[in-house]
């Protein structure tokens, strides 16, 4: 029986997290130049974005590329900044048919402004659209994202906008780009590594982290509902005690 057919319908996550790892590796396995694995990357995110949709996950956020990936070598760069816009580009009408509305977070402005454009395109392009939300990670960083957020509350409270006393953790919710989405309840990385590389550091608090050793290019629409079960699996006690869940206290 397939994951999928074992799938509590009343325990999916709202929000799905994925760091997609491997790429390179799936390459240079078979011979090939990593940029081949990014390529074959997409294929698994079409597949991931289509299961989540089947099952009904309202918020998938992708960790496409981080500010640290900028420090890689300039082709790699270069062909993955390529790869984004053609993809991006390319799939506005399937993302409109299968209703995805695309939200992008990160650093936008130190994109090349040709892919800045072609991603603010395919944003107000698919903003009629509610069924599944897209969340590409591009050049982002949970650091760069909290630094940003300080700033910005400091700069509130400097211009009277925002009181000190009633700054809460709600407050830095609201300040950070998910402000919009909720938490993810489940954090998938492939390929084996088991580390969250300055991905979503304030958001990941409670969130139940899924590793596999399958690499991105191989993660297909049954790895994610395999996830998706073994994420119903848990308990998520949110510091209180089994016996407390047990009694609904
Ligand atoms: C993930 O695959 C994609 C990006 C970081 C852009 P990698 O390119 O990190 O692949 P490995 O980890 O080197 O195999
Ligand atoms: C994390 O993968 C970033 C993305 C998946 C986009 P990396 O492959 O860059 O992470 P590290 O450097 O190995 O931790
Ligand atoms: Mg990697």
């Amino acid at each position: 029986m397939s994951y999928k057919d074992q799938l509590n319908t009343n325990k999916i996550p709202q929000h799905v997290a994925i760091i997609m790892d491997g790429n390179g590796r799936w390459a240079e396995k078979q011979g090939e130049h990593r940029v081949f694995g990014h390529t074959k990357g997409v294929e698994s995110v079409r597949e991931a974005l289509t299961a989540a949709g089947e099952i009904g996950v309202k918020y998938l956020t992708l960790y496409a590329f981080s500010t640290e990936n900028w420090n890689r070598p300039k082709e790699e760069v270069d062909a993955l900044m390529d790869l984004l816009v053609k993809t991006i580009t390319m799939e506005v009408e399937s993302l409109n048919e299968n209703e995805v509305r695309l939200h992008v977070i990160g650093d936008l402005d130190s994109l090349p402004p040709g892919c800045k454009d072609a991603l603010q395109k395919s944003i107000d392009d698919t903003k009629h659209n509610s069924r599944v939300n897209l969340i590409l990670a591009l050049s982002y960083s949970s650091k760069w994202e909290i630094t940003r957020a300080i700033k910005n509350i400091v700069e509130d409270v400097q211009e009277g906008k925002l009181e000190l006393e009633n700054i809460g953790t709600e407050t830095i919710d609201q300040y950070l780009n998910t402000a919009n989405f909720p938490e993810p309840e489940l954090l998938i990385r492939t390929s084996g590594e088991r580390r969250i590389s300055n991905f979503l550091l304030w958001q990941l608090a409670y969130s139940e982290l899924y590793f596999t050793e399958t690499l991105w290019p191989d993660f297909k629409k049954e790895h994610f509902f395999e996830a998706i079960y073994n994420y119903q699996q848990r308990e998520r006690r949110f510091g209180k005690t089994s016996a407390q869940l047990l009694s609904n206290e």
